[in-house]
């Protein structure tokens, strides 16, 4: 099943799925990376030999026009799903009109709380003492669409917002493979708000 990429930012998340898509039994493929900006998820996929897109907003009259552009070059790769990992946009309503249902995004926070851009250091900040990582579908809104899986991750008393992310990532790295092989292989039924993976 063909599935693209799309990053902004060091692309650990991007390299944990293209090794789990190149085993021979893997029931995905990575077959085009998408980034927004120059960062190092761009060599990432380039260093695997997998098409990389540059869908920069600032290369676009506005953002429309970039959200259309973005549903172009993806559309061209015919993908069953796209995954966002570390992606730093919105989605616009043409990418999502298209791609309803098929976008899965990781969040660094379990999902209602510490939503958007400084959902590590909204946790740390709070104080809370469990904190972790949700895979859910893009809808319109920012990290609010139905849920598919969580994963808990301990906070330290020493932690600092990279200490905290990184144990955040290392969940993150076997969690959102292993959803994206069970969509792709099983599908998702939404009820509502709410998702499983049957
Ligand atoms: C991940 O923690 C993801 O949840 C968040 O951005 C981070 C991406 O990390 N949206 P990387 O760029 O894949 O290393």
């Amino acid at each position: 099943v063909p599935i693209v990429v799309m990053a902004s930012g060091a692309g650990s998340l991007l390299a944990a799925i293209l090794e789990r898509g190149a085993a021979p039994s893997s029931p995905f493929e990575v077959v085009a990376v998408v980034v927004d900006r120059s960062c190092a998820a761009e060599q990432i996929g380039r260093d695997a030999g997998i098409p990389v897109v540059s869908c920069k907003l600032a290369d676009h009259p506005d953002r429309e026009a970039w959200d259309r552009r973005l549903l172009a070059e993806v559309s061209g790769f015919a993908p069953q799903w796209v995954v966002t990992a570390g992606f730093m946009k919105i989605l616009g309503p043409a990418f999502l009109a298209a791609y309803s249902g098929r976008v899965v995004n990781s969040h660094p926070a379990l999902l209602p709380a510490f939503p958007g851009v400084h959902g590590v250091a909204d946790a740390l900040a709070y104080g809370v003492k469990v904190t972790g990582t949700t895979v859910h579908l893009v809808d319109g809104g920012v990290d609010t669409g139905p849920i598919l899986a969580q994963g808990t991750v301990p906070v330290l008393p020493d932690d600092t917002v990279e200490s905290l992310h990184e144990r955040i990532k290392s969940t993150e790295r076997d969690l959102l493979p292993d959803v994206v092989e069970a969509v792709v292989t099983r599908g998702v039924v939404t009820d509502g708000r709410k998702a499983h993976i049957p």
